[in-house]
């Protein structure tokens, strides 16, 4: 394979994206970030440089911008590109879609726009499972599963964008597409450098949870203890953060391996459920902490129980999650106590 392949990572300071900037430089590929920090900071691409010992390309431009993207594809030749940047929160989707269709939208045309004219033909685009809703037989789904009608915007524009991707490989053009539908991504690099940022009070678990045992919020609520389940709350798909970057890698090296243009679908996740209460549990037992924490009311469009079948993702990219559910949640720990002790300004 082609050594100092250039990679564009939009979203490259996010979350996901971040992490995944850290293996693709382990794996010898050369990373080239676009990010704004709308949802990030710039102290997550100091501890990327911190984790991998270099500078890192950063670029701060806005992905919807046309002509700031142009200017980045001509000043580098890429082989790939992996698409995060994206708004990602389900409640704030319902309160602005337009703003969730335009950023969503926006930014995936104007990277298929500019890699159709700069001739990318690699194009990893960063889905999810919540294309599947709520799943009607089994909670196992596969990349078969009927992708039902969303029950948000952020789900449609999701939706949305893989139909865009699947339009465009069968136009003419030259671009092979892979989208990765994760699951449910926690946990931070096992360093503590680089890790979730909420910005404001967290909507997902995992980062509501360890703000409330570092007591930054007063208290943790179960949505819901009544749904048929094993102890009643929901089951999830919990996934490492740095497993799903690891899967990008792998993502990237096959696609560049193949021929023809296809649009490819595969899930990303351990192939196993954990409920709420699961992992309370864990958390509890690897900080060694007693939680606050209560029942409350089902939250609105909470599906009841959805795991991925991770078997293409094995048979076609050759990856599986590695890392446990205990690991993430002892890393997430990790990386809340390290940024909070760094950083006198982040509460
Ligand atoms: N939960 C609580 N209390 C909280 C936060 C969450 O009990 O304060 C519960 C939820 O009810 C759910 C589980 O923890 O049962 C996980 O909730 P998250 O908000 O962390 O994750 P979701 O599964 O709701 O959302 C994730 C991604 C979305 C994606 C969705 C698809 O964050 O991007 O999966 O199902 F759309």
């Amino acid at each position: 394979m082609k050594q100092n392949m250039h990679i564009l990572v939009t979203g490259g300071a996010g979350y996901i994206g971040s992490h995944t900037v850290v293996e693709l430089i382990n794996s010898g590929k050369i990373p080239v970030i676009v990010d704004d920090f709308r949802n990030s900071d710039p102290r997550i691409i100091k501890g990327v440089e911190e984790i991998v010992q270099q500078k890192v390309i950063f670029k701060k431009v806005d992905v919807c911008d046309l002509n700031a993207m142009r200017k980045v594809f001509e000043e580098y030749s890429f082989d790939g590109i992996i698409h995060f940047a994206a708004y990602k929160a389900v409640g704030e989707s319902v309160q602005e879609p337009l703003m969730y269709y335009n950023n969503n939208l926006n930014s995936l045309l104007v990277c298929l726009m500019l890699a159709k004219e700069f001739e990318v033909k690699n194009f990893l685009f960063s889905s999810s499972c919540t294309v599947y809703g709520e799943p009607e037989s089994s909670p196992v789904v596969t990349e078969e599963s009927p992708v039902l009608e969303a029950n948000s915007p952020y789900g449609a524009t999701k939706q949305m964008c893989e139909r865009i991707l699947a339009d465009t490989t069968k136009s003419g053009t030259n671009i092979k597409v892979l989208n990765l539908r994760y699951f449910n991504p926690i946990g931070a690099h096992h360093s503590g450098f680089i890790g979730e940022l909420p910005i404001g009070r967290p909507n997902n678990l995992l980062p509501y949870l360890t703000q409330t045992g570092a007591g930054i919020l007063e208290e943790l609520t179960v949505f819901g203890s009544d749904y048929n389940t094993d102890d009643g709350t929901c089951v999830r798909d919990y996934i490492h953060v740095s497993d799903l970057a690891d899967a990008h890698v792998k993502g990237v090296d096959w696609l560049m391996k193949q021929e023809g243009v296809f649009n490819e679908v595969v899930n990303i996740g351990t192939g196993h459920g954990a409920s709420v209460l699961e992992i309370i549990h864990t958390f509890e037992k690897v900080a060694n902490l007693k939680l606050n924490w209560k029942f409350g009311e089902r939250r609105a469009g909470d599906v009841e129980k959805i795991y991925a079948d991770a078997s293409k993702a094995k048979s076609l990219l050759n990856w599986t999650a590695n890392r446990t559910m205990e690991d993430a949640i002892r890393d997430a720990w990790n990386w809340e106590q390290k940024w909070r002790n760094e950083t006198t300004d982040n509460h």
